[in-house]
């Protein structure tokens, strides 16, 4: 999969991206990732990238031309523009195992008060949000995402198994883990995990998976009814 990170802050994108699994996914040629910046595409001798909304309002807003002209550059018939914004569709683990089929993602991180909707019109495929809360720009967003979609692809996974046990992809929370030692302070691992009973762990982590689902996120168990 090749993914371009469209950002005016490409550091905030570069260290989270080059650690532990992304980078192994990197080195082993799964993932062909690129962090650009937006200002490399402006014409104007201050790399203007912003300009005051039209009707009057607070803040800035980011330019149409720079972002098209990074996304003309950088797309092909396969590419699937993705924009970054609190009033994008929800991230869910659903959305990166679909992003996770695609070939090649260009993610474009949006800042200021907003950006020029033609650009949402004309040029992105999907408005993506990774929460009900603002941040002070998309690049963090965009990490976020391209980490959930990247260690699904086939290989960057020690254990092909371990994508489908996750979170959410079984519509459950994964109940609690234990290492050693087996005690700790006077607080001992539970019994069933120590028993070697295999059937008896799965369904006591089953159990746990519905309870703490219960406890933490209710609203994934009302979805299922
Ligand atoms: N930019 C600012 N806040 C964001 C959010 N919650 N999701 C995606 N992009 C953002």
């Amino acid at each position: 999969m090749k993914i371009d990170i469209v950002t005016l802050f490409p550091e905030m994108c570069r260290a989270p991206l080059s650690e532990s699994m992304m980078k192994r996914a990197q080195e082993n040629a799964i993932v062909d990732l690129r962090i650009h910046n937006l200002r490399d595409w402006t014409q104007d001798r201050h790399r203007t990238v912003d300009d005051a909304p039209f009707g009057g309002g607070q803040g800035m807003v980011m330019k149409p031309e720079p972002i098209f002209a990074a996304v003309e550059s950088l797309r092909s018939d396969h590419s699937k523009v993705i924009l970054m914004t609190p009033q994008g569709k929800r991230f869910t683990q659903q959305i990166a195992t679909e992003l996770a089929q695609d070939r090649h993602l260009i993610v474009i991180c949006g800042h200021y008060e907003g950006i020029d909707h033609r650009v949402v019109e004309h040029l992105v495929d999907l408005e993506l949000s990774i929460g009900d809360y603002v941040l002070t720009n998309g690049a963090i967003a965009a990490v976020v995402v391209i980490d959930a979609v990247v260690r699904l692809l086939p290989g960057v996974l020690g254990d092909a198994q371990s994508a489908q046990d996750d979170s959410f992809s079984a519509g459950l929370l994964e109940g609690p883990q234990y290492t050693r030692p087996a005690e700790f302070r006077d607080w001992k691992v539970p019994d069933v995990l120590l028993s070697g009973n295999h059937a008896e762990i799965a369904a006591w982590r089953k159990e746990q998976g519905v309870k703490r689902t219960r406890e933490n996120r209710p609203d994934l168990l009302e979805d299922k009814s």
